[in-house]
């Protein structure tokens, strides 16, 4: 088989059996749950669902989860989070480049900041960026590691509407570009339909709706089929919107 159709049909993360608990409370309860290579999944659920705590165990940052809960991922995963976490005393490139080496590392930094729109920014402080950059910055990062797989922990959470829809668009171009897997923690049911193949929701420690969102990109907020995907996500929420 070829490499790029092997890609396309194997499962980048595959989890099974995965229990986490604090202080005897039960968080995650036996989730299993297979993400294709490739495929774009949100995960939307509420506060305190455990969707940061299922999105760090497949990171590999949580050491405290069950023993008995199997985890295959990718060795190379990026992670990007609601806070751009750039070291304030780097330039933008020098936070791009940070622990990469390599001869050409300093191009393919330059590179990824032009895709995320930010050539001419390289030797910016991060105090200087606005959210929005930063975040693009946080991207360019993760990018220019060429991630199989690409988690993101509400990454446009703390951006106004318009920015938000503005990276909506630029996160989707590079997915289709650079086509890793990924998983995309929400709890903005329309920010999960426009950019998800896959939207999953998390309830009671399980994965209590999983939903394939079949259509064309790019996705309007304003398509009528979407309205169906988000009442059936809504209600799986608990959300009914003629009582709101
Ligand atoms: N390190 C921790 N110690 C104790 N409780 C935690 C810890 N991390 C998460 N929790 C608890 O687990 C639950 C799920 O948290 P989290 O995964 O952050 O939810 P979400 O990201 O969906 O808002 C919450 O009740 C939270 O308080
Ligand atoms: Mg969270």
């Amino acid at each position: 088989m070829a490499p790029h159709t092997e890609q396309l049909t194997r499962s980048a993360v595959r989890l099974r059996g995965l229990t986490r608990s604090f202080e005897g409370r039960t968080v995650l309860d036996g989730i299993d749950l297979d993400l294709p290579a490739g495929q774009f999944t949100a995960l939307l659920g509420h506060s305190g669902s455990g969707k940061s705590t299922l999105l760090r165990a497949i990171a590999g940052l949580d050491h405290g989860v069950a023993g008995d809960g199997r985890l295959t991922a990718p060795r190379r995963v990026s992670v990007v989070f609601q806070d751009s976490r750039l070291l304030p005393w780097r330039r933008v490139l020098d936070n791009v480049l940070l622990g990469l080496d390599g001869k050409d590392a300093a191009d393919r930094g330059r590179s990824a900041l032009a895709e995320v729109g930010l050539a001419g920014r390289e030797r910016a402080w991060p105090g200087e960026l606005s959210g929005g950059e930063a975040q693009r910055a946080a991207l360019a990062r993760s990018l220019v590691r060429e991630p199989e797989l690409l988690l993101a922990d509400e990454p446009f959470g703390a951006l106004d509407a318009l920015t938000r829809i503005k990276m909506h668009h630029l996160l989707r171009e590079l997915w289709q570009r650079h086509r890793p897997s990924v998983l995309l923690v929400t709890h903005d049911v329309d920010e999960a339909i426009v950019l998800a193949d896959r939207v999953l929701v998390l309830d009671r420690g399980r994965i209590g709706l999983d939903l394939t969102i079949d259509r064309p990109h790019p996705r309007s907020y304003r398509e009528p089929v979407l309205g169906e995907y988000r009442e059936r996500l809504l209600a799986a929420l608990g959300v009914t919107e003629d009582h709101t």
